[in-house]
């Protein structure tokens, strides 16, 4: 009914409005008075984190895209390696896997099979076994050692928006929580990072407070029949997000790309007018990572691409290669996701009613796949 959808015509809009509350809930309780995490309902000691000497994270749709960003995270904050891995891949290619390994089930629902097969599989080679999962109770939870849940409140829409933002404030939390129980060097970095951390859920309003453009761009796209994402670094899985939301919502052809590997392919694909989406990192310290992906937009615009670039206030230097720019707020480069993938779902979730689609049933597709 239309008040369960709080007065907007969808699901998905108001599970894309509720970002800001969800992301600041999520967090609530877990920073104490001093700026350190407290994760104690993990149930999993600081002596254990300590002995962990590889995470693995498995996952499904739209949650292993949180996972991958995780794996930066992680790798970054904590020094431990980490892998990331779709649930319905892993069990089957015998994963190297023992008490030392720390596994991160990553899901919304609690209830998706190959991620379950793959939670027994891990807890069976004697790994422990972390969710992260936004229903209470669900079956992945009770199979795992410890649970952090999200609290995004109940998601209905059948692509996954709010749930992902909060998935992605979970890993970071866990990120940060292992390196803080490790005591590693980046100290002063972590304590910078929960702060920066606290104030996002603001930025992710401000983001949704300048939608308007992006829902007209959406609107003049509705006769393509492509649209291509391109990132880097978190830009990466942001861009296999966004395209995921395109095919999930829109029925498009769409695909996310690291920008790196378009000389080795994609950039074929190629052509006058093709949208392609561009995910542009911080242009602060002028950083490598920056120089390239501004030069691949070159690349693709020299080539007749209609660029539509996802840039940091401030980035000027974009401006000449954009024929559509889409500003978010400045954040630290491992936060740029929560940011960054709001514009990406509003434009997926317009471009699908300006097709005429159901956005919140599409076709062939289930909230939550209970059988592998
Ligand atoms: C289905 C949904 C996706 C979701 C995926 C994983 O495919 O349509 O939106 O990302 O399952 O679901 P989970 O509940 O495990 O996060």
């Amino acid at each position: 009914s239309a008040a369960e959808k709080g007065g907007y015509d969808y699901f998905m809009l108001k599970e894309i409005a509720e970002q800001p509350r969800a992301v600041a809930d999520t967090l609530l309780g877990r920073i104490d008075a001093s700026g350190s995490l407290r994760l104690d309902e993990l149930r999993i000691s600081a002596a254990e984190l300590r002995e962990v000497d590889k995470v693995v994270i498995v996952a499904c749709g739209t949650a292993f895209h949180a996972g991958m960003i995780a794996k930066y995270a992680i790798e970054h904050w904590t020094r431990i390696p980490c892998e990331v891995e779709l649930a319905s891949e892993f069990r089957y290619r015998d994963p190297i896997l023992d008490p030392r390994t720390l596994v991160i089930a990553i899901s919304q629902s609690g209830e998706t099979m190959d991620t379950l097969m793959a939670v027994r599989h891990a807890r069976e080679q004697g790994s422990k076994v972390l969710a992260i999962c936004n229903t209470n109770g669900s079956t992945i939870p009770r199979e795992s050692d410890a649970v952090l849940y999200t609290h995004a409140g109940p998601e209905v829409a059948v692509a996954s928006t709010k749930a992902f933002l909060t998935q992605l404030v979970a890993c970071y939390l866990v990120a940060l929580y292992l390196g803080q129980a490790r005591g590693t060097k980046w100290g002063d970095e972590i304590r910078a990072v929960i702060r920066d951390l606290s104030q996002i859920s603001r930025e992710v309003g401000r983001v949704l407070r300048t939608m308007e453009p992006v829902r007209e761009l959406a609107r003049s796209l509705a006769d393509k029949d492509t649209v291509l994402f391109l990132g880097r670094h978190v830009g990466y899985p942001v861009a296999l997000e966004g395209a995921l939301k395109l095919k999930e919502l829109a029925y498009m052809h769409a695909e996310g790309f690291a920008a790196g590997e378009l000389k080795h392919g994609p950039i074929a694909l190629i052509e006058e007018d093709l949208p392609v989406v561009v995910v542009v990192p911080s242009p602060r310290g002028r950083s490598v990572l920056y120089d390239k992906i501004v030069s691949n937009i070159q690349e693709i615009r020299a080539r007749g691409a209609r660029t539509i670039v996802i840039a940091e206030e401030g980035d000027t230097a974009v401006e000449p290669y954009a024929d559509h720019l889409i500003r978010i707020p400045a954040t630290p480069t491992l936060l740029q996701p929560l940011v960054a993938t709001v514009p990406l779902q509003v434009f997926a979730c317009e471009l699908a009613t300006a097709r005429g689609n159901e956005v919140d049933q599409p076709r062939n597709l289930a909230k939550s796949v209970t059988v592998e």
